[in-house]
């Protein structure tokens, strides 16, 4: 691996740990104005709590302070919306536009057990075959089929299909079995959080994902659609990189919630 690979990897993955809190903030590419995300200026506090920003290039160009310490991660794929058949996804974002952005890593997703689920596998081969020329870490996202289950067989043949075509870190749903989808898979597994789940629900399914072996979050709706998501950010912070248990977390976030401190840019100084 290359020294702009590896650079970028630390970029997502902090050193100081091999993990990472990346925010998801993509979700309007298909689903519009998610709730939470309607005004983007609410996620502008939770950013320096992050370790890595995931997000559109319409949300980077317009809404996002190119100051940023966070680094990025950019989504590249698209084309249904959440009225279509989502799988008839394609590359939607140019690699010559993710390194104008200086992009630390892009991600795509791919629909294992869905109708065009080869069309996402091959626009996963070419991505990181021409990622790859420039270094960059590519993130394959295992969308569940409508038809498939979120168990164990189903996403580690998901997930170890991402890593066999070349992805370089897989986003994938928690499960029962984790470790055995984590054991299975050559590559750092991050969880999406997927639906919002109540508080503690959301913080026991990171600490078992964490304890199982993935490498952190690509986390959205449970940190942006909470009543603290200031509080949440930095309770699934404190599982990832510091090794919490969920009920530790908890009290982060109850705390955070309860003193209602000011959200603000300058929170990143309680970055790890
Ligand atoms: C789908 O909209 C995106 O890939 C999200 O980035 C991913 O699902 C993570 O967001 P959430 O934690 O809300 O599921």
């Amino acid at each position: 691996m290359d020294f702009g690979m590896r650079n970028r990897l630390s970029k997502i993955f902090n050193p100081r740990t091999g993990k990472t809190v990346m925010l998801a903030v993509d979700h309007g590419y298909f689903q519009g104005p998610t709730t939470g995300l309607k005004d983007m200026g609410n996620i502008i506090p939770l950013i320096p709590h992050a370790d890595c920003l995931f997000a559109t290039r319409g949300i980077l160009r317009n809404c996002i302070d190119p100051k940023i310490d966070t680094s990025v991660c950019l989504r590249v794929s698209g084309g249904p919306s959440i009225l279509g058949e989502l799988s008839k996804e394609d590359i939607t974002t140019s690699m010559e536009e993710a390194l104008r952005l200086n992009a630390s890593g892009i991600g795509m997703s791919i629909f294992v057990g869905a109708k065009n689920e080869d069309r996402t596998i091959s626009n996963l081969g070419r991505l990181v075959s021409e990622a790859e020329r420039y270094g960059m870490p590519v993130l394959a996202i295992t969308a569940v089929g409508k038809d498939m289950g979120r168990d164990a067989r189903y996403i580690g043949l998901a997930c170890r299909m991402a890593a066999e075509i070349g992805a370089h870190i897989v986003k994938t749903y928690y499960s029962e079995g984790f470790e055995e989808i984590v054991a299975s898979c050559p590559v750092p597994i991050v969880i999406a959080g997927g639906k919002k789940l109540p508080e503690m629900d959301a913080l026991q399914m990171t600490e078992n994902a964490v304890k199982a072996g993935a490498k952190g979050v690509d986390m959205g709706r449970n940190i942006f659609q909470s009543d603290s998501p200031i509080g949440m950010i930095k309770a699934v912070r404190s599982i990832v990189h510091k090794g919490l248990t969920a009920a530790e977390a908890f009290d982060i976030y109850q705390k955070s919630k309860k003193s209602g401190v000011s959200e603000n840019i300058n929170a990143a100084m309680e970055k790890v």
